[in-house]
C-alpha cells in the first residue's frame, strides 16, 4: 500500500465559536484557537480542521458563506487568522480548511446579484425554476425542514436550497461558477493552509431532470436526494487538475449519501479525485430509516456490520476517514457508551475502538476529555437551525408531542457538540470571561481539560497514548482488517495485519463481564499489551473483559 502522511496522522476538529473566546464576548475565536495551540501539540495532534471561519451571517454557524475571501468578525481578522496560522505551521501542525461551495449565504454578492433578474449575469449561478402547477419544482425537503425551494417574488421562479433558504445551492454546471470556486481555493492554498475537508460535496452535481422521491416523516423527499449526481467526479477531477495537482495537500469529502461504491472513486488511491472521505452510515445505527429523530439504542452488531463493510470494502483501493464525532453529531460517550458509572472507561473503549482501524481518525473536540450530551430542558437553550426548525415542524404536524421532540434533540441535536470547551472548573468552564452564546453543560466541573491533562489515566492522556502510538506502530496505520466473534452481540474484536506484525483489538460494548478466549493462532506469551483502559489487562486463553473493557494486543511472529 501507498504511504502517504494523511494515512498517518490524526485530524482534530476545532468548532471556532465554541473552543475559546479571546476577547471575552462570549463567541469563541481565532486568537482563542492560537492561545491553545499548545493545548493540540501537547495531545500530540497533527492537523487541525478548522469550521468556517469566513464572512458570514451565521444563519448556520458559517456553513453560510458571505465572502469566501474575508473572515468572520465575531472571529477576528484576517491578520488573526495568518497569525494563528504561522503559530500553528511553528508547531508542526497543518491547518485544513473547511470548503462550503455546494451553497453561499443568499447574502453573497454573486446571490444578491442573481436574484435581481432572469438575465443577470449572475443568473446561472445558481439553481433557478419556474413554478410547476402553480408550486414547488419537485418534493425535495431542505436538511433542515420544509421544501428544498424557496420563491422568490422578484422574478416569481424558486431556487433550490438542499439547506436553509439563507444558503442557496450554486449551480456547478457553470463554468464560471467552478473557475470562482478553483480561484478561491488556490487562494487559500497560496497562503499556506494545508488542505480542505469539503462541506457535502457530494451534492454538488444536480440530476437536471429533478426526479420526486419517496417521502419522509414530514412529507418531503431527503435532500439527499441529490447525492451523487451525474457530474460529480467528472467536477472533482476538474478541481484536482486546476487546484491541487503539484500540492501536497489533505482532502476530505463530506460525502452525505455516498455507497460504498461512490466511495471507490471519490477517495480512490489514485489520487485523481480526494484523499479520503467521511460516510455516514454508521451514524444511522440509531436512526428509523431516514429518520434521524430516533430514540433507538444502537445494536452493536449493527455498528459492526457498518464498520466491517467500510473496512474491508475500501482496503487497497481508497481511504476510510475515521470519526465517532463532529460538529452535527451528538456525543459519542453518550451516544455509544456510558455517560453515567462508567463514563471514563466507555470514553476510552471508543476511542481504542475506532483509532485502531484502519483510516485516518478525527478527533473532535472535547471527545479527548469525555465531553458529553447536554441537559437540554427547554426549546429557547437551543441555538443550532435544524433542531429548533425540526422541533417547530414535527410538533406541529403532531408527528411528536413537544416532550418526545425534546427527548429526541437531547439525544441528537446538533447542539450537543456545540457546547462550549470545558477547559476548567472556574465559571463558564474557562471559555469566556463573558456571557457565552450557547449553555455550558453543568457538567463541566467534573469534566473539564485541566483536571485531566496531568492526570496519567485520564480520557485526555489516554488519546494522547494512542496517538502516540500509531506513530510507533506501522500496523495501525497500514495493516489489514478483519472482523473476529461477529455474532457477538457485546464484544467488538477485530485483527489487524502487517507482516509479521498483527494486533488483537478488543472492545467491551456492554456494562458486563464477558469470558473471552485468545483466537486459535494466537499465543498468550508471545503476546504485549499496548494499551488497555484498566490497570491490568494481560493475555490469557480465557479472560474475563470487564465492563466497556478495551485493550490492544501485539504479537510478533516467529516464523
Ligand atoms: C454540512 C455541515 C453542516 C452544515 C451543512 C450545510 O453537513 O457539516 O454543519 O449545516 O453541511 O453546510
Ligand atoms: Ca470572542
Amino acid at each position: 500500500m501507498q504511504k502517504n502522511w494523511w494515512k498517518e496522522c490524526v485530524v482534530y476538529q476545532i468548532y471556532p465559536r465554541s473552543f475559546m473566546d479571546s476577547n471575552g464576548d462570549g463567541i469563541g475565536d481565532l486568537g482563542g484557537i492560537t492561545q491553545k495551540l499548545d493545548y493540540l501539540k501537547e495531545l500530540g495532534v497533527d492537523v487541525v480542521w478548522l469550521s468556517p471561519v469566513y464572512q458570514s451571517p451565521n444563519d448556520d454557524n458559517g456553513y453560510d458563506i458571505s465572502d469566501y475571501r474575508a473572515i468572520m468578525e465575531e472571529f477576528g481578522t484576517m491578520e488573526d487568522f495568518d497569525q494563528m496560522l504561522s503559530q500553528a505551521h511553528s508547531r508542526g501542525i497543518k491547518i485544513v480548511m473547511d470548503l462550503v461551495v455546494n451553497h453561499t449565504s443568499d447574502e453573497h454578492a454573486w446571490f444578491v446579484e442573481s436574484r435581481k433578474s432572469t438575465d443577470n449575469p449572475y443568473r446561472d449561478y445558481y439553481i433557478w425554476r419556474q413554478p410547476v402547477d402553480g408550486k414547488e419544482p419537485n418534493n425535495w425537503g431542505s436538511c433542515f425542514s420544509g421544501s428544498a425551494w424557496q420563491f422568490d417574488e422578484q422574478t416569481q421562479m424558486y431556487y433550490l436550497h438542499l439547506f436553509s433558504k439563507k444558503q442557496p445551492d450554486l449551480n456547478w454546471d457553470n463554468r464560471n461558477v467552478r473557475e470562482e470556486v478553483f480561484a478561491m481555493m488556490n487562494w487559500w492554498l497560496d497562503k499556506g493552509i494545508d488542505g480542505f475537508r469539503m462541506d457535502v460535496i457530494s451534492l454538488i452535481s444536480k440530476d437536471q431532470t429533478f426526479p420526486d422521491g419517496e417521502p419522509g416523516i414530514n412529507g418531503y423527499a431527503s435532500f439527499n436526494e441529490a447525492a451523487n449526481g451525474p457530474r460529480v467526479h467528472e467536477y472533482l477531477q476538474e478541481m484536482r487538475r486546476e487546484v491541487l495537482d503539484g500540492r501536497d495537500t489533505l482532502t476530505v469529502g463530506e460525502c452525505s449519501g455516498v455507497t460504498l461504491e461512490e466511495a471507490k472513486k471519490y477517495a480512490r488511491s489514485d489520487g485523481r479525485e480526494l484523499n479520503m472521505v467521511f460516510q455516514f452510515e454508521h451514524m444511522d445505527v440509531d436512526a428509523d430509516g431516514s429518520n434521524k429523530w430516533s430514540e433507538k439504542r444502537m445494536a452493536l452488531k449493527d455498528l459492526k456490520t457498518v464498520m466491517t463493510k467500510w473496512q474491508n470494502g475500501l482496503q487497497d483501493i481508497a481511504w476510510n476517514s475515521l470519526f465517532w464525532e463532529n460538529h452535527d453529531q451528538p456525543r459519542s460517550v453518550s451516544r455509544f457508551g456510558d455517560d453515567g458509572k462508567y463514563w471514563e472507561q466507555s470514553a476510552k473503549m471508543l476511542a481504542v475502538c475506532l483509532h485502531m482501524m484502519q483510516g485516518t481518525p478525527y478527533v473532535y473536540q472535547g471527545q479527548e476529555l469525555g465531553m458529553t450530551n447536554v441537559p437540554f430542558v427547554d426549546i429557547t437553550q437551543f441555538r443550532d437551525l435544524d433542531s429548533i426548525n425540526a422541533y417547530r415542524e414535527l410538533t406541529q404536524k403532531g408527528v411528536f408531542t413537544e416532550e418526545e421532540m425534546m427527548r429526541r434533540l437531547r439525544l441528537k441535536s446538533r447542539d450537543n457538540a456545540r457546547t462550549p470547551f470545558q477547559w476548567d472548573d472556574s465559571e463558564h468552564a474557562g471559555f469566556t470571561t463573558g456571557e457565552p452564546w450557547i449553555m455550558v453543560n453543568p457538567n463541566y466541573k467534573q469534566i473539564n481539560a485541566a483536571s485531566q491533562i496531568n492526570r496519567e489515566d485520564s480520557v485526555f492522556s489516554f488519546y494522547k497514548k494512542l496517538i502516540r502510538l500509531r506513530k510507533e506502530q506501522e500496523v495501525i496505520v497500514y495493516g489489514t482488517y478483519e472482523l473476529l466473534l461477529a455474532e457477538d452481540e457485546d464484544l467488538y474484536v477485530y485483527t489487524r495485519t502487517l507482516g509479521k506484525e498483527r494486533l488483537l483489538v478488543v472492545c467491551n460494548f456492554s456494562d458486563h463481564t464477558k469470558i473471552f478466549a485468545l483466537p486459535q493462532g494466537w499465543h498468550a506469551d508471545r503476546c504485549t499489551c499496548l494499551i488497555g483502559n484498566y490497570a491490568d489487562a494481560a493475555a490469557d486463553s480465557s479472560m474475563p473483559i470487564r465492563p466497556y473493557e478495551a485493550f490492544v494486543l501485539k504479537e510478533v511472529s516467529q516464523s
